[in-house]
């Protein structure tokens, strides 16, 4: 008779308990998008740090062609897997051709994009702080390119664009810290939001609101 090892089933079960956990604080309909990055440790850094703060998705518009179309192809590519420590593994990360297709795909379901950049760029500019990024109900985050910044394109057909205030001496912050500072003021004003609201059938104020963030594994023990 050969007795299986529990091990790997109650791994597995924990696996699952904590993804149901994270589930009420992670924001839906929120996604990262990366436009024409050329660093893969800078797709790592922004997978991560989506997965890390509860965005729900990735999108990375890749001109040069650098990514396969394949979710799982992506996952194994170690470059990623490695700067991500496996965070691509937990994260929905879509490909697109060109900006313009992403923009597409994003308005034919009701997205809303706002840009990041260091400079005043489009109508309207806010600075992170002050910015309401809980508001629209399906909003896409876009981070430019290392060199050049964000494209013109993806200027003209979003609705602001977010700046976080510089106090040194050099122009910009890397894509990957920027990325960081960025999805954590969005999420955390998303999670205010929907801790006090429910969106979309059952709109409305909760009677109680709900909890922002989560204990830590080791204040519960
Ligand atoms: C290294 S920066 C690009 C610098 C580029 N010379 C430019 O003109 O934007 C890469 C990306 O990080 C983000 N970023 C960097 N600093 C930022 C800041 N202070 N505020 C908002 N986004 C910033 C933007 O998405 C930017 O496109």
């Amino acid at each position: 008779m050969v007795i299986e090892s529990t091990e790997p089933k109650k791994q597995r079960t924990s696996v699952r308990n904590h993804a149901e956990a994270i589930k009420p604080f992670r924001c839906k309909n929120l996604i990262a998008v990366i436009e024409d990055p050329t660093d893969m440790r800078n797709i790592g850094t922004v997978i991560r740090n989506a997965n890390a703060l509860g965005v729900e998705k990735v999108y990375i518009v890749d001109p040069r062609k650098s990514l396969p179309d394949d979710w799982q192809e992506l996952r194994g590519r170690r470059s990623i897997s490695k700067t991500s420590v496996s965070a691509v593994k937990w994260t929905f990360v879509k490909r697109f051709d060109s900006t313009e297709l992403c923009l597409n795909h994003l308005e034919e379901q009701g997205f809303v994009s706002a840009v990041t950049s260091p400079h005043v760029k489009g109508k309207t500019n806010v600075y992170l702080h002050e910015g309401d990024d809980a508001q629209p109900a399906k909003l896409a985050v876009w981070f430019g390119n290392e060199q050049r910044g964000i494209s013109k394109i993806a200027v003209e057909r979003c609705e602001m664009c977010v700046a976080i205030p510089m106090f040194g001496m050099i122009e910009s912050l890397n894509l990957g810290t920027s990325s960081g500072i960025i999805l954590y003021e969005v999420t955390k004003q998303r999670r205010e939001y929907q801790s006090r609201y429910r969106r979309g059938g059952k709109k409305g104020e909760r009677a109680e609101p709900l909890p922002t963030f989560m204990p830590r594994e080791d204040e519960t023990a």
